[in-house]
């Protein structure tokens, strides 16, 4: 394998931290969708729990199961050949007990193919994050609008715009680098805080709603691809109008249909 085609390693995010190099993440939740962000030479690939929202069309991520992610990790797993592939903890598999913790990032690993594990929180979750990198499988942290912490937060709020909590995800990414995170997701943060986050840690920051200062981004690639006309958050750019594409060709599907037009003699067999 020539250079470009090397499988990405959590070495190359810690390389590219340390040479300036922006990281790129995206979530993935199929086969067939990752092979097209594998190709484009995306950095990672998030297998998020907000397959929840977007597959599942639920409204939250608090729902979602370890076999959930299974699922969808493994599918994914098979369309990837470059990228990086994370699977997330889902909301109570790795709350309750470190031992509990270290069982569910394992089948991640085992029956999902899955790289790397991302959990939300920042103190309260460092042992465990001790515990289970101890055992050999890399963990990415991820801080600030946590969305399996929107009940405590009342919502999605963007956190750490008073100075109480704003010194508390600063101490947090500490801790969480201290335990063996290989990179932590700032998520729904200000800018200036993000940037003072990254400055702070060795390890690099994965943003999503905190701005350009990050080491890296990650967005839901339905949100990238303006898949749902109804939700236009401000942290995520729209880089095309799936959406309207998608909708129009049904549309002269159906049309075709009805008035014959498919299937053509050039569709049909003899
Ligand atoms: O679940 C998810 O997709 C995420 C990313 C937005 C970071 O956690």
């Amino acid at each position: 394998m020539g250079k470009d085609n090397k499988k990405k390693t959590i070495l190359d995010f810690q390389l590219m931290k340390d040479k300036n190099e922006k990281i790129t993440f995206l979530t993935s939740y199929d086969a067939t969708f990752v092979k097209i962000l594998d190709e484009a030479g995306i950095d990672g690939i998030l297998v998020g729990d907000s397959l929840g929202m977007v597959i599942q069309g639920k409204q939250n991520t608090l729902e979602v199961t370890v076999e959930d992610i299974i699922y969808h990790t493994s599918i994914v797993s098979r369309g990837i050949t470059k990228a990086h592939l994370v699977a997330d903890m889902p909301f109570m598999s790795y709350q309750v007990s470190k031992e509990e913790a270290l069982k569910n990032a394992g089948r991640l690993i085992k029956e999902g193919r899955a790289e790397s594990v991302k959990l939300e929180g920042g103190a309260f979750v460092a042992d465990t994050v001790h515990h289970i990198q101890k055992a050999g499988i890399p963990v990415m942290g991820h801080i600030g609008l946590t969305p399996q912490s929107i009940h405590k937060f009342g919502g999605f709020r963007i956190q750490g715009r008073d100075e109480k909590r704003r010194d508390e995800l600063l101490r947090d990414a500490k801790i969480l680098e201290e335990a063996g995170v290989f990179a932590i997701v700032l998520e729904g943060i200000p800018a200036p805080l993000a940037k003072e986050i990254t400055a702070s840690l060795k390890i690099p920051t994965i943003g999503v709603g905190a701005g350009v200062h990050c080491d890296g981004q990650v967005l839901v690639i339905y949100d990238l691809l303006g898949m749902d006309n109804s939700f236009f958050p401000k942290f995520a750019k729209r880089y095309a109008n799936l959406h309207e594409i998608i909708n129009s060709a049904v549309r002269n599907y159906i049309e075709d249909v009805r008035s014959e037009k498919f299937p053509s003699e050039e569709n049909s067999f003899n």
